[in-house]
């Protein structure tokens, strides 16, 4: 079977791996920005062109592609769904009226309150240009600021962690010169993702992951794009209750049918659900219409199934048929990222790859040249545990990065037993008030 996967990093890598491991004689090919030398050793053939590029499409047509795997969000905010299905070649990764739900912030937050989907925190969402946002703010009180459009996982600020109030108030000023700007209750909580393959109707679930969006350990530093995630040998966190999960699932398979109603596009592709547990339950901070990067990275190495056997049922509207099952394991993920990274990365610099023992390594934004492994200005190299318990996985994950020699820096503390202490004991303290 003939596959194209669309992008070039982490999660791509993951993603092209589960390809590789399916029974169902995979050639698999890419379109990529940069050659990613993990992705590449994979592939019969690849394209190097921005995944944006409509070229992409007719490199699938030229290829006589039977599925085409859309890894990032940009591709499917620019529509390379709808121009593939068009050309006739089925598609993991909604059309770009579903796919509305990730890129466009004030739409997602106006379609759940049409809807009655549970978990929408009070906000309100101001067109670019439009005044009033001070008085919001003083109505609301604590409140986050997010840019409508992509930004990267780095244009939302929370008030508390990057400003007081009045830097809140000047934040909304200055990014409604450009885009409509969505202003939100704070939540307080634990953050967990909970992702889902949809075939437009059904929905089967992955295990919760949680991911870390700061740079340094304890929650430091600028926002990334996430610098590690883990998940827990069950379906839940252990800061989670069981019903939180489902909740999450209640909302997911909402989701999936309003935006039928809605749109008219059945949506298909992953779903991914990012949750705030507070003392009140879960609200959801936002929706992907993708895997996670690194969230994928968890979960895809414990997929039990033939992950293209699973593609063909979403796409055929069949996942119904199947069961979709992980392996009780527990995993943790860490970002090896450029020394300097997200403000001031060193770019270009050697990384040598050694022994990483009983890890996985996942190749994201590096590049080869002359045999040689460098870095770009984002997250370089990813590097897996899996084990039984979240505190193995974590030092196998460890390990692993002490086989990576390069100007390179990394979270400790993710999926430590201290870490994962602290997270119970805040949700606790939580649900005790
Ligand atoms: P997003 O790009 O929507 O995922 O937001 C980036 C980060 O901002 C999230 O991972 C959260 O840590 C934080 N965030 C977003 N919305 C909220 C909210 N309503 N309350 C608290 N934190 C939030
Ligand atoms: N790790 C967060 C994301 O992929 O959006």
């Amino acid at each position: 079977m003939r596959v194209l996967l669309i992008g070039g990093g982490g999660r791509e890598h993951a993603i092209a791996e589960a390809v590789a491991r399916s029974l169902n004689n995979p050639e698999l090919f890419a379109a990529m920005s940069k050659k990613n030398p993990g992705i590449a050793r994979l592939c019969k053939d690849f394209l190097l062109k921005k995944e944006t590029d409509p070229e992409v499409v007719n490199y699938a047509i030229k290829n006589k592609i039977e599925l085409a795997i859309i890894g990032p969000e940009a591709p499917l905010a620019a529509g390379i769904p709808d121009l593939l299905l068009r050309a006739g070649i089925p598609v993991v990764g909604p059309r770009r009226l579903a796919a509305q739900i990730e890129f466009d912030k004030a739409w997602t937050r106006d379609f759940m309150k049409k809807h009655g989907i549970s978990g929408c925190p009070d906000f309100k969402v101001f067109r670019k240009g439009e005044s009033g946002t001070d008085e919001f703010i003083d109505e609301i009180g604590g409140v986050v600021i997010k840019p409508a459009g992509l930004t990267g996982g780095k244009g939302v600020r929370v008030m508390g962690d990057h400003f007081g109030i009045e830097g809140a108030k000047a934040y909304a000023k200055e990014v409604l010169k450009n885009d409509d700007v969505v202003i939100e209750e704070r939540l307080i909580g634990e953050e967990f993702t909970v992702q889902a393959f949809v075939d437009g109707e059904n929905l089967s679930f992955a295990p919760a992951v949680q991911d870390h969006k700061r740079a340094f350990d304890g929650d430091m530093g600028p926002n990334t794009g996430g610098m590690g995630s883990y998940n827990d040998s069950g379906d839940i966190l252990p800061f989670m209750k069981e019903s939180d999960y489902n909740d999450a699932k209640k909302i997911m398979c909402e989701t999936v049918r309003a935006i039928k109603k809605e749109t008219h596009v059945a949506y298909q592709g992953i779903l991914y659900g990012q949750f705030m547990a507070t003392a009140k339950g879960i609200s959801v901070i936002e929706f992907n219409a993708r895997f996670g990067d690194p969230e994928a990275m968890n979960v895809l190495p414990l997929l039990e199934n033939d992950f293209l056997e699973v593609c063909l049922n979403i796409v055929n509207g069949t996942l119904g048929n199947i069961n979709v099952k992980f392996k009780k394991q527990a995993t943790v993920c860490k970002y090896a990222v450029p020394a300097g990274y997200p403000d001031d990365p060193v770019k270009d610099s050697i990384v040598e790859i050694g022994n990483m023992k009983e890890s996985l390594l996942f190749y994201s934004s590096v590049y080869e040249k002359d045999n040689k492994i460098y870095t770009t200005g984002s997250r370089a190299l990813a590097v897996l545990g899996i084990s039984d318990t979240i505190g193995d996985a974590e030092k196998k994950a460890q390990a692993g990065l002490s086989g990576l020699k390069g100007m390179l820096h990394s979270r400790r503390d993710i999926g430590t037993d201290e870490l994962i202490m602290k997270r119970k004991q805040h949700m606790k303290e939580l649900r005790a008030n």
